[in-house]
């Protein structure tokens, strides 16, 4: 049905930018954005159904583009640990951290992956959340990073919301493998991606290249796989140290490099001309009370497009609001606002390949966006989480959440 959308404005993030329409008016037709202009500039024509969005602010619906957002139990024992001392590395060297969310994660059916995954993926689309990117890599058996990811592909059809799925077998070395890491990638990359792949459960494939994880050289193997596999990659690079992983995803082609705070200006360089995306995870840069900031005035001055994300995981992001984010990212990272709009919108869209269809609003686009009740768009970053007053319209409907 072809629908006209009016009374708004609109920060449309062409160019990544606000770009902003003042009395806009949309127009979409078949899931697209038919039309968008000023509502001065309306073409005329018949449009079966007209919406009155009552001065609303309309953006592009929010992308997180990396999530964990299905696994067993909780680490909130951790957590007080943590706080009493004890280190995020020490923690996984007594078989805690990653290992203990995988026992967890195994011993979980799909159906109660799914029952626990649903109330958090519930939270991010309350939130503006209208695609959603989820990784495996707490399953580390193929038995069990399929159970994941096919958890993931219900939340997508059985939710309003895009799901993109990324494995991330190389994750951690599961105990089976244990002190034989080399041995496990072999795994990963002659048993499991293959048939995750060819089973239509993998949009992207990711690696945790860090000293308590796997080096520059695995995580290259895994990286080369997906290649040839026709399957494009992430990674998480210089969360903890400096191992130019990011660099080397450069050299992959890869879509984004995610955490970063230890990147180096070559390793900018190195992103900006593959062009992957930087995406920042002030999440777990806040709940592991790190202190070193990514280099944003560096990924700037290269023209790196910076992306945030929730990093929804249990040990390191428990995070359900993205917008919480978007406000971390300015008061942590010192990102402005319009920076952080770009950074869950049209930026987190390049970061998962869907930077054609999604991530502006602009004709021929996909018609997912939200008329939030706000004064200016600056307040989206402005609130510290919260449920804003809003209308979500996917594939030009308006949608219940
Ligand atoms: O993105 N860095 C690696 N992976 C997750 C944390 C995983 C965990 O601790 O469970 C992250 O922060
Ligand atoms: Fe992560």
């Amino acid at each position: 049905m072809k629908t006209l959308w009016h009374h708004c404005h609109a920060a449309t993030l062409v160019d990544g930018r606000y770009a902003i329409i003042e009395d806009a008016a949309i127009i979409t037709h078949a899931g697209l954005i038919e039309w968008i202009g000023p509502r001065a500039q309306l073409p005329v024509g018949p449009c079966e159904r007209q919406v009155d969005l009552q001065g609303a602010w309309v953006t592009p619906g929010l992308i997180d583009c990396h999530t964990h957002a299905v696994f067993g139990g909780t680490r909130s024992g951790e957590f007080e640990q943590r706080l009493q001392g004890v280190g995020y590395a020490e923690i996984a060297a007594q078989g805690g951290g990653i290992a203990s969310t995988v026992r967890a994660t195994r011993a979980a059916s799909e159906e109660a992956l799914y029952a626990s995954a649903l109330p958090r993926v519930q939270a991010l689309l309350r939130d503006g959340v209208t695609t959603l990117e989820i990784k495996s890599g707490y399953g580390l058996d193929l038995a069990s990073e399929r159970k994941m990811l096919r958890v993931a592909r219900r939340l997508g059809e059985q939710l309003p919301v895009t799901v993109r799925t990324t494995c991330l077998a190389a994750h951690a070395v599961p105990p089976e493998f244990a002190g034989r890491s080399d041995d496990y990638i072999t795994h990963v990359c002659e048993v499991m991606l293959a048939p995750l792949v060819e089973e239509g459960l993998v949009d992207a494939v990711d690696a945790f290249c860090e000293h308590l994880a796997f080096s520059p050289a695995q995580v290259e193997r895994v990286l080369i796989k997906a290649r040839a596999l026709g399957v494009p990659v992430k990674l998480h690079a210089e969360q903890l140290s400096s191992l130019h992983g990011s660099s080397l995803a450069a050299r992959y082609q890869a879509l984004s490099a995610d955490h970063l705070e230890f990147m180096t200006e070559q390793d900018a360089i190195a992103m900006a001309a593959a062009g992957t995306v930087a995406v920042l995870l002030p999440g777990a840069f806040y709940f592991l009370r790190e202190t070193q900031r990514p280099p944003v005035d560096a990924l700037r001055r290269h023209g790196v497009r910076i992306a945030l994300a929730s990093d929804l995981n249990p040990g390191t992001s428990p995070g359900l609001s993205l917008r919480l984010m978007m406000n971390m990212g300015c008061t942590l990272f010192r990102l402005t606002p319009e920076e952080a709009l770009a950074g869950v919108t049209l930026n987190a869209a390049k970061a998962l390949g869907m930077g054609d269809s999604h991530g502006s609003l602009q004709a021929g686009k996909v018609a997912d966006f939200i008329a939030w009740q706000i004064e200016r768009p600056a307040d989206l970053a402005y609130w510290l989480g919260g449920d804003l007053p809003k209308r979500v319209v996917r594939h030009g409907l308006e949608t219940a959440i």
